[in-house]
């Protein structure tokens, strides 16, 4: 599973990136615009803390093919490293992707609410597809659901796009995805934090420090 960071809050960032096995950063419009600061020193900030080797995805705000290769080529040359153009699905995105595949430029197609919609992603040549979960689930469309048979489509044709999960909303839906063999998920880091939190493993870590001080007090393995 390649986990990454749904947000542009650096503390966020900054914290998941050290305490997670994460693989870098998503962001889109609304995420960058909730930060509300100067666009460029923020994506830069991202990157400087992620470092050139983590993927960051960075959606565009243009809306003909010419234009989103042309802002990709930018947010590339600005932000480096290993970076996805974001582009949402439809006519002139696809014909984008499919200029940008001859240039090397990483590309995620999101907005993905069907599998016919990921299938052509995909043969277009994007190396992502985002699925919406939370916002299918939303309107009982079952997202995991969605997730699996685009998994399975692409595993059909042979695709070497992955399928980037993203919209989540709980910890359930992250787990549903991981189950139908799901390549990567996108997601907040209060849902990364639910991932690996059990009141059960907080009551065994509280019985094995009980347990030990009662006996050795203060003392640690260090102090024998
Ligand atoms: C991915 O980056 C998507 O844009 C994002 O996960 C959408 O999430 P939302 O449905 O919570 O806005």
């Amino acid at each position: 599973m390649i986990y990454i960071l749904d947000t542009a809050n650096l503390a966020a960032i900054k914290h998941c990136n050290e305490f997670y096995p994460l693989s870098g950063v998503t962001t889109n419009p609304s995420i960058i615009a909730k930060a509300n600061t100067d666009f460029w020193p923020l994506v830069e900030e991202i990157r400087a803390i992620i470092g050139p080797d983590k993927m960051l995805h960075i959606q565009t705000t243009q809306k003909n093919a010419e234009d989103i290769v042309a802002e990709a080529k930018l947010i590339k040359e600005r932000v480096g490293g290993e970076f996805y153009v974001k582009i949402p699905i439809g006519e002139e995105g696809l014909k984008a992707t499919m200029q940008l595949k001859k240039l090397g430029i990483g590309v995620t197609m999101t907005a993905i609410f069907t599998p016919t919609q990921a299938l052509m992603a995909a043969m277009a040549g994007a190396d992502f597809v985002a699925p919406y979960v939370n916002r299918l689930d939303n309107i009982i469309g079952d997202g995991c659901e969605v997730v699996a048979e685009i998994v399975s489509q692409l595993e059909n044709y042979g695709s070497p796009c992955k399928v980037l999960a993203a919209s989540f909303k709980n910890a359930e839906q992250v787990h549903k995805c991981a189950s139908v063999g799901c390549h990567s998920v996108t997601v907040t880091d209060d849902i990364l934090k639910m991932l690996i939190s059990h009141p059960m493993t907080d009551a065994a870590i509280a019985g094995f420090d009980k347990d030990w001080h009662g006996v050795y007090g203060d003392k640690t393995i260090k102090d024998f």
